[in-house]
């Protein structure tokens, strides 16, 4: 883990609020596994005054990181007008990342909104022979741009309202992927807001396949010192609580105690 002052390379609007921001820190860029995370510092002021996670989306070789935000609030909003030249504190890379399918494994990448982020990194890395990429919105003026963030085509789109892609939710999509055609288990990683990742979970259960989700609950520090970001484990693990900057932001969804959530 890292603390550094990390110059801003860009920062552009990508999708309705959402923005693509590249970072230049060549310690946390080298680090950084997909899934992890970074704590940044909006502001010098003190309002507001704690840092903001983010997952890192994409990394560079000369040193840069990026990251994928939507603007929800203050801190998002403020990030939002910066630019080239400015630097932003940043701690990371943090928590455990995704845990890399073997080599030729199926893979399944489900996101949901904003959650697209960490799986863009996940996709740069695994094994792009047979995978598959889902991503839902709810409406098309959401969507990410993904051959401006790295990606390239071949994702699968989903909308709520139908305004792309195939009306309705990503897990639609998904139940037509692990139902289908191809060869052996498929491995699950999903990032997206809850409603979206218990339905995974239950979804992947029910298959018996294996399935690792990514958890954006609040945080304060990022590091395992306020325990503002304990989630139950599911009965019967070793650890009755997780912490999510820790033990996290990645589990095994059979980790997790769903109904608490
Ligand atoms: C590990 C991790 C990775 C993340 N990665 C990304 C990412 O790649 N891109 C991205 O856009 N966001 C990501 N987030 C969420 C991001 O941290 C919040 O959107 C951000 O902190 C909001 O700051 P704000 O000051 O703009 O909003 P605030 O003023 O703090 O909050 C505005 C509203 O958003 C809600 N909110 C704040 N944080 C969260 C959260 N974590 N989950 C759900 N609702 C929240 C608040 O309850 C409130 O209603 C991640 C969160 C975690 C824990
Ligand atoms: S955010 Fe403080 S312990 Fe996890």
């Amino acid at each position: 883990m890292f603390e550094e002052k990390a110059g801003i390379v860009f920062n552009k609007e990508v999708a309705h609020r959402t923005y693509y921001m590249g970072l230049r820190s060549p310690r946390i860029a080298g680090a950084a596994r997909p899934g992890q995370f970074v704590m940044l510092r909006v502001t010098d002021g003190i309002d507001p005054l704690l840092r903001r996670p983010f997952s890192i989306c994409r990394v560079e070789g000369d040193g840069l990181f990026c990251i994928l935000y939507r603007i929800v609030g203050k801190g998002t909003a403020i990030m939002s007008k910066t630019g080239e030249g400015e630097r932003l504190s940043a701690l990371g890379p943090l928590g455990r990342g995704f845990k890399l399918p073997p080599a030729g494994g199926r893979s399944l990448l489900v996101a949901g909104g904003i959650g697209i982020a960490p799986l863009i990194f996940l996709a740069q890395i695994i094994d792009k022979g047979d995978m598959a990429f889902l991503s839902g919105y709810r409406s098309a003026g959401e969507i990410v741009p993904t051959d401006q963030v790295g990606v390239g085509s071949g994702i699968s789109i989903a909308t709520d309202d139908g305004t792309a892609g195939h009306r309705g939710p990503v897990t639609e999509l998904l139940k037509g992927h692990a139902e289908g055609a191809g060869e052996g288990r498929p491995i699950v990683f999903a990032c997206g807001p809850l409603p979206m990742l218990k339905e995974v979970a239950a979804l992947t259960t029910h298959w018996r396949i294996p399935c690792q989700v990514s958890l954006e609950t609040s945080m304060a520090c990022g590091v395992g010192a306020c325990q503002g970001c304990s989630v139950r484990g599911s009965s019967g693990h070793e650890m009755p609580y997780h912490h999510v900057c820790q033990d996290g932001p990645v589990f095994d969804a059979n980790a997790l105690d769903w109904k608490s959530l």
